[in-house]
């Protein structure tokens, strides 16, 4: 296996992976942060910033999503694991790694799909709510799904109070999907 990390925040789940000993080929990041400025060189990872410019009307997803693929392309990747990643590709990276795309929501999917996953099992007073790794397709948060784990959602919980104990439990649960859908593929 060849593993792309793909991050635009803190990095922890990609800080799980590298301590974990995954195989990860390169780390992609769509802006400076935590995962590409400080957990790639710590863990001595190719880091490529992919450099989002434009945000609205004028954002070129297409040409966006091709310069990524492009990366893919140089480091040979076989696999890779949308970790907290924040831009939404063109479908045509989907078709170009079918089913080798997969990605970790912060919800038990179908519940609170997009950006406010958290936020939204709150505001929704849920009893439980946990993580989800699933297949990435052009739908967003609607792939085939490997793994779900509950997390309980406490009295009095915050947004990143709740968003950490789903992120404890991901940081285990994400490497090992990984591993065992690698495995799977044959890699
Ligand atoms: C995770 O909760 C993941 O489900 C969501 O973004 C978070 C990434 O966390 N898509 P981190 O940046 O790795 O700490």
């Amino acid at each position: 296996m060849r593993l792309a990390v793909l991050a635009s925040g803190t990095g922890s789940l990609f800080e799980a992976m590298a301590k974990g000993g995954l195989p990860v080929a390169v780390l992609i990041a769509d802006r400076h942060c935590r995962a590409i400025d400080e957990v790639a060189p710590m863990f001595g990872v190719p880091a490529e910033l992919v450099e989002r410019t434009s945000y609205g009307k004028k954002f070129d997803r297409k040409v966006y999503t091709e310069e990524v693929i492009a990366i893919l392309k140089k480091y040979d990747v076989t696999l890779v694991a949308m970790a907290g990643f924040m831009t939404i590709f063109d479908p045509v990276i989907f078709e170009e790694y079918k089913n080798r795309i997969l990605n970790t929501h912060p919800s038990l999917l179908p519940l609170f799909k997009g950006d406010h996953a958290v936020a939204d099992a709150l505001a929704a007073v849920a009893t439980e709510t946990g993580c989800t790794i699933h297949v990435a397709t052009a739908e967003l948060d609607a792939g085939p799904i490997l793994a779900q784990e509950k997390v309980p959602v406490m009295p009095g919980d915050t947004i990143e109070a709740l968003h950490e104990r789903i992120k404890v439990v991901e940081r285990v649960l994400y490497p090992k999907v990984i591993l065992d859908y690698a495995a799977r593929l044959g890699d």
